[in-house]
């Protein structure tokens, strides 16, 4: 059973908590880590450099997560449901599994991938729709101990081969095909497009979602369902360090192409329970739906590991919130009787542009919490999400934390620490907050705003950035020594609450997807009409931010409006190819020049300005090249 300690129901508590977390991390982790099964105990609890970007949690221990999150609930939830998947077409039967049912599948998945030659360290790469075979493939992996690094089943097959080769994965998992709302998707072709150019790929084993023919590759390729047919349906776990790597997870930052954050066993394991828990305030006969896909952060954390970790209930859902209709998140709500919802901003503002209606002829009874993540939530939609949703009875918890950090950072405790609208709140119990100047000096007291960085090491904290720790020191630990920088800007109101400014980096988070601006750049200039490219956020209504494209072409390749069409088209089809189509541009504008200083550096600022229309407002111009750029920029503007 839980310590005292691990489960916070009062707000006293809660301070009672945050100050033993603060006075001494390693007594208080010991005591949270406690309850779960470890095949050998730590003989540290914490080994943190953090200017070395070095954190070691529970040093010495060993363990399977997945006996955490399986066999560990079978004494006494072998009949509970782990996981309820909704599939995309409401007519489609859903499915349920217990922890039993679970179990099984993902020992029979592991006994694949051994017996496909998938031993303890390789790298698994797993492009799948979100059906439960997506969970039970994660799960497998982490069973014997392989490292998995899922891609978003929207990420082109360019996309796919940069990460399949930067993990150095020699097996690739996948499905004949995907649904997403009206659209279906070759998810195999996509997958074999990507290994043309990944040598280092020798088995991908397909499972078989929605019946489609695909081209198996004679000696590389295997249908699931045909490995899977005479395996046992028990498997030992793997005995895994403390520190092991358990996934790698690639995401967009500043420079460079996207980095493979890791994420290792222990410190990740403690971390996910105990923020899920605690957050989300889970009971047990809850019924929790975060609709966040498995391929990014928020489905790692909160739709798979913490969750199972707690023996909780989790949906998982394949559609998308306006199919067949607006109304399809509520009705799923109360066609399972969900008490906890987790989604995100861009999610609730598309919702909120249908008729009330959509929400208001379903019940929504069974609704006890309520969740954002992934992006600021503007005071519309939160208080939206808090009347029409949560009937002004849920608490809503607008959860920041970020894919380098494993697990929720600041945040409310459902009903236990302050929710206001537009803010966090409060810091996890073990997350030490500060607000720095740009040159790095501590900002003190209440009411003030910064840069955000965490000062102490917290369990679930980013190892290292895959095949490069250098870059992760300089991303995250060289900027201010002795912090994790995080790259965001915040607020700290009259109380102490955290708000969220937004990234304070050439980050943008478009519907709660990172990019890099010099991602997209990449991407644009590999189009061979275009020169040179920059690329900014705007304020976009559903989005948060919209992609703003700034193209310079080739001479005379972009003479009349015909030509222009025609380049934006083939400038789209060029970023679709390179990253997928959640990067399109909204809006995109052919220039003849970028305003830039007599040293070369492009004004982003400027462009930033036009790009959000504060064309009255532009600041000093006169350390410009060439003013005049400005004109036609501001002239031609989208
Ligand atoms: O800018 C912050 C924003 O999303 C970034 C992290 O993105 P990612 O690693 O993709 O993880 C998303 C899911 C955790 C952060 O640096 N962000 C995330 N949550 C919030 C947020 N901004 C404001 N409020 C939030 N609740």
């Amino acid at each position: 059973m839980p310590t005292k300690h691990a489960r916070i129901r009062t707000l006293e508590e809660y301070q009672e908590a945050y100050r033993r977390s603060v006075e001494n991390p390693e007594q208080f982790w010991a005591e949270v880590a406690e309850p779960f099964t470890w095949r050998r105990k730590w003989s540290k609890v914490l080994d943190s450099d953090m200017a070395a970007g070095r954190n070691e949690w529970f040093q010495g221990a060993r363990l399977n997560i997945t006996e955490n999150c399986l066999d560990r609930h079978l004494a006494t939830r072998a009949n509970k449901l782990a996981i309820i998947y909704e599939p995309n077409d409401p007519k489609t039967r859903h499915l349920r599994l217990t922890y039993r049912e679970l179990h099984q599948e993902v020992c029979k998945f592991a006994n694949v991938l051994h017996n496909n030659g998938v031993e303890k360290g390789d790298r698994v790469c797993i492009y799948m729709p979100m059906i439960p075979q997506l969970a039970i493939a994660v799960l497998a992996c982490a069973r014997i101990g392989a490292v998995h690094s899922v891609i978003f089943a929207g990420f082109s097959a360019t996309a796919i081969a940069d990460r399949v080769n930067d993990a150095q994965a020699t097996v690739v998992l996948t499905a004949d095909g995907l649904n997403r709302g009206a659209k279906q998707i070759p998810v195999k072709r996509v997958v074999d497009e990507a290994l043309e150019t990944c040598p280092g790929v020798r088995r991908v084993i397909v499972v078989e979602h929605l019946g489609w023919p695909v081209q198996m590759k004679e000696g590389r390729d295997v249908w699931y369902h045909e490995e899977a047919a005479d395996v046992p349906k028990t498997c030992p776990a793997e005995e895994m360090d403390a520190e092991d790597p358990l996934f790698i997870l690639y995401t967009s930052g500043s420079t460079g192409k996207p980095k493979g954050v890791v994420h290792s066993t222990a410190g990740y394991m403690v971390w996910a329970d105990y923020t899920f828990r605690n957050v989300f305030q889970i009971e047990e006969n809850d019924i929790y739906w975060c609709t966040a896909d498995i391929g990014w952060v928020t489905g790692h954390t909160y739709l798979l590991y913490g969750p199972l970790l707690a023996g909780s209930t989790s949906l998982m859902f394949e559609g998308i919130p306006t199919y067949p209709d607006a109304g399809r998140f509520w009705e799923v709500i109360d066609k399972h009787s969900v008490s906890i919802f987790y989604t995100a901003p861009t999610a609730i503002r598309s919702l909120m542009a249908a008729p009330l209606d959509n929400v208001l002829s379903y019940s929504l009874d069974s609704l006890r919490v309520l969740g954002s993540v992934g992006e600021p939530i503007n005071e519309e939609a939160w208080y939206w999400y808090y009347q029409h949703v949560g009937k002004e009875r849920c608490p809503v918890v607008d959860t920041w934390w970020q894919t380098e950090t494993g697990g929720i950072m600041i945040s409310a405790m459902a009903g236990i620490t302050p929710s206001k609208p537009t803010h966090a709140g409060l810091p996890m119990p073990g997350v030490q907050p500060v607000l720095l100047t740009q040159e790095g000096k501590e900002i003190e007291g209440n009411d003030e705003e910064g840069y955000l960085a965490i000062k102490h090491s917290w369990p679930g904290i980013i190892r290292t950035t895959y095949g490069d720790h250098e870059r992760a020191v300089q991303t995250y630990f060289a900027p201010y020594k002795g912090y994790y920088f995080t790259g965001d800007g915040a607020r700290r109101d009259e109380n102490g609450l955290y708000r969220i400014i937004g990234r304070v980096d050439d980050v943008i988070n478009v519907s709660g997807h990172r990019f890099g601006t010099a991602e997209i750049e990449n991407a644009i200039n590999h189009n061979q009409n275009v020169v040179e490219s920059a690329v900014v956020a705007f304020p976009h209504d559903v989005k948060g931010q919209g992609i703003y494209a700034y193209v310079i072409c080739q001479p005379g390749t972009c003479d009349g409006d015909k030509d222009k069409a025609h380049i934006e088209a083939s400038i789209i089809e060029t970023i679709v190819a390179q990253i997928g189509k959640i990067a399109k541009p909204d809006k995109i504008q052919i220039v003849s020049g970028l305003p830039k200083t007599r040293s070369g550096k492009i004004m982003r600022r400027i462009l930033r300005k036009v790009a959000e229309g504060e064309i009255s407002n532009l600041g000093d111009t006169t350390t410009l090249l060439d003013p005049a750029v400005v004109d036609e920029i501001i002239a031609g503007r989208k």
